[in-house]
């Protein structure tokens, strides 16, 4: 009998929290749209009690999605609280609520002597507190699963013993995070492995584990996990999350799929999914997939050298272990143009995992048109790029009205901008080093506004001449960073606009009060 793997999906919580990934309300409602096309079984859709946005994107997803979605929760009532509220419309709603298990976490975050005063007494607070979240959240709904932060670093019999209490709480699904991506595959292997053992009530919960890859082991220690007694996954599309990221969704599902000669697990992943799932990830996250990343990258499939090539004429599994098609690779260039018509278009998004209401659509392709004027042959990363920009707009927006730019050799680079914003026109000129530079100042001159630039990349998303070109803008203030993006055949044009909507986005953080950090204290 084959046994199956949870598959539970953090690309919207932990993914998002990768520095600079924010995703807007709209954005992580399609994603979360594509990720119930992959069939994962759980969507953490966020952390509600972290800020309003984060709040509506839970109520959102929840009300829409038929998998189970699950809301971040500290172990306190008011976070567990806003979680269930925002959860309130789900069809399938999931607590999941944590708190730090290990030393050095006790240490750092409970080092205040109301929690105790030896780390003996601070132990057994953090352990009733686990238990009074668990059964607190319990009085909401069934569905709970508990994490010991840090679990990968905590003593092994404290972890077996707070892991056995809320069990006996409540729990449905105890998490074990390898929060630091600490571990090693076999050591990681026997946590999961003893706590199977010795954990007296574990056969009324199922063992989760969360791994990220600070030392590059999170898809390895999951698999090791998984021999040992994992029966759910948590992980990110493309492998985004805190720091290096978490164990990727991908290559986990594709490890177990091609390697199925070694066990019996198998997970119910639409694996033809994986790549749209990922492009849609990349595009709305603006963290670009490295040619070389197992399974989705775009070197992936490709063969360079001869030798190569020649063997994969004569017989494809000389150097591949999985067809490109397995992961829904295309393996065609669909083009349209032109004169495609709408219907054209909706339907080629729809292959690509989006999804348009008429009016939507109405603006899409007018849009569309617009670039296929410009570029004749629109590919399907255009269409990625052009719902990745058209997703991403702020409420508010500042709009570019007029752009000019003058530069050249032996010129001093030059931008003069039109800038619209709730009815007001703006209007600057500015030099600077370079055309962008003197763009950007231009438009800082006619908002009054200024700001750090964090990082800037712009990059073609197909190949050609006329390619479209996508500007990524990162602002910095203080600690929370804006990003914004923009899209033309004119990389300065692009640039402006994805500097406008950075702008744009700090605007309405400000406007809106929306708190990005909350108290680090438990
Ligand atoms: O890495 C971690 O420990 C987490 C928990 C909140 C599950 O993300
Ligand atoms: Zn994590």
């Amino acid at each position: 009998m084959k046994e199956k793997i949870l598959v539970f999906d953090t690309t919207l919580r932990d993914g998002e929290q990768s520095p600079g990934a924010a995703l807007n309300v709209q954005e992580k409602v399609e994603i979360a749209r594509q990720l119930e096309k992959l069939g994962v079984d759980v969507i953490e859709a966020g952390f509600p009690a972290s800020s309003p946005l984060q709040f509506e994107a839970v109520q959102r997803v929840g009300s829409e999605s038929s998998a189970i979605v699950a809301a971040l929760a500290r172990a306190v009532q008011s976070d567990i609280t806003a979680a269930w509220k925002a959860l309130s419309l789900a069809q399938k709603p999931r607590i999941h609520t944590f708190i730090g298990t290990s030393d050095i976490h006790i240490a750092g975050k409970f080092g205040s002597d109301r929690y105790g005063v030896t780390l003996k007494e601070k132990r057994q607070t953090i352990l009733k507190m686990a238990v009074d979240a668990v059964s607190f959240a319990k009085t909401f709904t069934p569905d709970i699963e508990f994490s010991a932060e840090d679990a990968g670093r905590t003593d092994q019999g404290y972890l077996a013993e707070i892991i056995e209490a809320v069990i006996g709480a409540g729990a449905t699904t105890v998490n074990i995070p390898d929060t630091t991506g600490y571990t090693w595959p076999s050591e990681f292997g026997k946590k999961i492995a003893d706590l199977h053992n010795c954990v007296q009530n574990i056969g009324d919960a199922i063992i989760s584990v969360h791994c990220h890859n600070d030392l590059g082991l999170a898809v390895a220690n999951t698999l090791s996990a998984i021999e040992h007694g994992a029966r759910q996954v948590e992980c990110s599309m493309n492998g985004i999350g805190e720091r290096a990221g978490n164990a990727s969704l991908e290559e986990i599902v594709m490890a177990l799929k091609v390697r199925s000669d070694l066990h019996n697990f198998y997970t119910g992943i639409v694996t033809e999914e994986l790549y749209n799932t990922s492009r849609m990830v990349s595009t709305f996250t603006g963290i670009i997939i490295q040619p070389n990343k197992a399974i989705i990258g775009d070197n992936a499939f490709s063969h360079e050298s001869g030798i190569h090539q020649d063997g994969m004429l004569k017989n494809r599994h000389t150097y591949e272990v999985m067809t490109p098609e397995s992961v829904g690779v295309p393996q065609t260039n669909i083009v349209l143009g032109r004169h495609s018509g709408k219907h054209g278009l909706q339907s080629r998004l729809h292959a690509l995992g989006y999804d348009l209401q008429d009016t939507e659509l109405e603006t899409v392709y007018k849009r569309f048109v617009d670039i296929a004027d410009k570029k004749k042959e629109v590919y399907d990363d255009d269409l990625r790029v052009l719902m990745g920009d058209e997703r991403s707009k702020p409420r508010n927006a500042y709009e570019l009205d007029y752009l000019h730019i003058n530069s050249g050799t032996a010129s001093i680079p030059t931008a003069t901008v039109r800038i619209r914003h709730n009815a007001q026109v703006f209007e600057e000129s500015a030099t600077g080093d370079g055309p962008v530079d003197a763009c950007f100042r231009a438009i800082e001159r006619a908002l009054g506004l200024e700001s750090l630039v964090n990082s800037y990349s712009v990059r073609s998303t197909t190949a050609g001449r006329q390619a479209l070109g996508e500007a990524l803008v990162r602002i910095r203030d203080n600690n929370s960073f804006f990003n914004g993006r923009g899209i033309s055949t004119d990389i300065i044009e692009a640039s402006a606009k994805a500097y406008l909507q950075a702008l744009g986005m700090r605007q309405h953080h400000f406007e809106n009060n929306t708190p990005e950090t909350i108290d680090s204290e438990v």
